[in-house]
């Protein structure tokens, strides 16, 4: 039995559970996600917007795995004050340059109401960042603590808000514009949802440091001796639970791999990409074999351990992906299944997490690949099955993309 905690847990990413309702209730949000844009004009004043325009021109400075896990291994008090010193100016500079990017963005899409709402959370945490004293000693460093974990909070409903805003813009647009050909729509949330995975690394390393009795080998987010077999066991047993609740069934999952085999790396993140790729996976050899005589083929993933990458393969025979398909499953909104975040549908079936449908998977495993210097690569047999190599960097040492 799967604790359907650890499935949201690692749904959360995604959609965290607050929103997944936001589909039965589209007009609801829409009113408030109107409500919020009037209020925006209204409450920013104009010495803001100047102080975000300077902040979003000074340079970002990326961190590596390996420099946060060196970093948070010694959690004194001089080192987190030190971090939070840090953190102050570079959120700042982050979510200055998001909220500048917010306002301009192509094909009308700053004036998505939902987008307007996104860059207002992103202002208002701006302002909360500078408004904050300098930070002196362990009292500031605390309540400074509060403060961006309560931003991070804020920030929660960002993927979900932002995907409405690009629905409302592809339910807008000229039938004759293909909005998968639409390259800076999909390069602009590309940078977006990148920069915000760092942004909450960030946060969430910090605050994790605070924690007076962390388990053995646990450097905040990060785990020094994480088992991808292990990881790949338990994200694959949550998309099968998932896969049983939509089909009744679900094909087996083989891991093939040294399960005493570990690395550093951030185990939520392997877990959401290995999830969201298995899920992947089980739909298309569910879809394929459900209404046929034959056993449903394994999906197989193979876990290899090299010296610049681990690589982890998780191949299924559920038919691939057609040639002309496949430059369109990374962009953002393209799904083959019915897309479960359709403002008006109202399915009426509680807050259950579908098998697919958001189109998000694929392009938002990538982009957490990408983080820590890996990547995601697919590759389809049309007609038998599709294979999904993740490679995650093992040295750990590549500097986050800073877009
Ligand atoms: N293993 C696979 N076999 C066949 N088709 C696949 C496979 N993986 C992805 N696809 C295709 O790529 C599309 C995009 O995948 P992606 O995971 O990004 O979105 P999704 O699964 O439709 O929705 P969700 O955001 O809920 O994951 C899928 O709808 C499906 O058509
Ligand atoms: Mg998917």
């Amino acid at each position: 039995m799967v604790p359907i905690n650890s499935v949201l847990g690692g749904l959360n990413f995604l959609f965290p559970s607050s929103t997944i309702s936001l589909r039965f209730k589209g007009s609801y949000l829409q009113n408030q996600v109107l409500m919020a844009a009037k209020k925006a004009c209204e409450s920013f004043s104009k010495s803001l917007i100047e102080d975000v325009h300077r902040w979003g021109c000074l340079k970002q400075t990326g961190v590596s795995l390996r420099y946060m896990m060196e970093f948070g291994s010694k959690p004194i008090s001089k080192n987190l004050l030190i971090s939070a010193q840090f953190l102050q100016k570079e959120l700042a500079i982050r979510i200055a340059r998001r909220a500048i990017e917010l306002e301009n963005l192509p094909y009308g899409l700053s004036q998505k109401p939902a987008v307007l709402k996104v860059r207002d959370w992103y202002l208002d945490s701006f302002r909360d960042l500078r408004a904050f004293p300098d930070i002196k000693n362990m009292n500031d460093e605390r309540e400074f603590t509060e403060m961006i974990k309560a931003i991070k909070v804020r920030h929660n409903n960002v993927v979900p808000t932002m995907a409405l805003g690009v629905q409302q813009l592809k339910k807008g647009m000229d039938p004759k514009i293909v909005y998968e050909d639409l390259v800076e729509i999909h390069q602009f949330l590309d940078r977006f949802y990148m920069s915000r995975i760092g942004i909450r690394m960030l946060i969430g390393q910090h605050v994790e440091l605070h924690n007076p009795n962390p388990p053995p080998f646990v450097v905040g987010y990060i785990h020094t001796k994480m088992s991808p077999v292990e990881v790949a066991t338990n994200a694959s047993e949550d998309a099968r639970a998932i896969c049983c609740r939509e089909y009744g069934s679900a094909p087996d999952v083989r891991i093939y791999g040294d399960p005493d085999f570990t690395f550093p790396y951030v185990p939520a993140h392997l877990h959401l990409m290995v999830f969201e790729l298995v899920k992947n996976s089980l739909r298309a050899v569910q879809e394929r074999f459900m209404d046929s005589d034959k056993v449903a083929p394994p999906i197989r993933i193979i876990v290899a351990d090299g010296i610049e990458d681990v690589t982890i393969k998780v191949s299924d025979e559920g038919g691939g992906i057609p040639r002309s398909g496949l430059p369109k499953i990374f962009t953002y909104l393209y799904s083959t299944a019915k897309n479960p975040l359709d403002e008006h549908s109202d399915l009426g079936i509680g807050e259950n997490v579908t098998m697919a449908g958001y189109g998000y998977g694929l392009p938002i495993s990538r982009l957490y690949a990408r983080y820590f210097g890996g990547d995601l690569q697919m590759i389809s047999m049309e007609g038998y099955g599709t294979d999904a190599y993740l490679h995650l960097s093992r040295l750990g040492d590549s500097q986050e993309p800073l877009p």
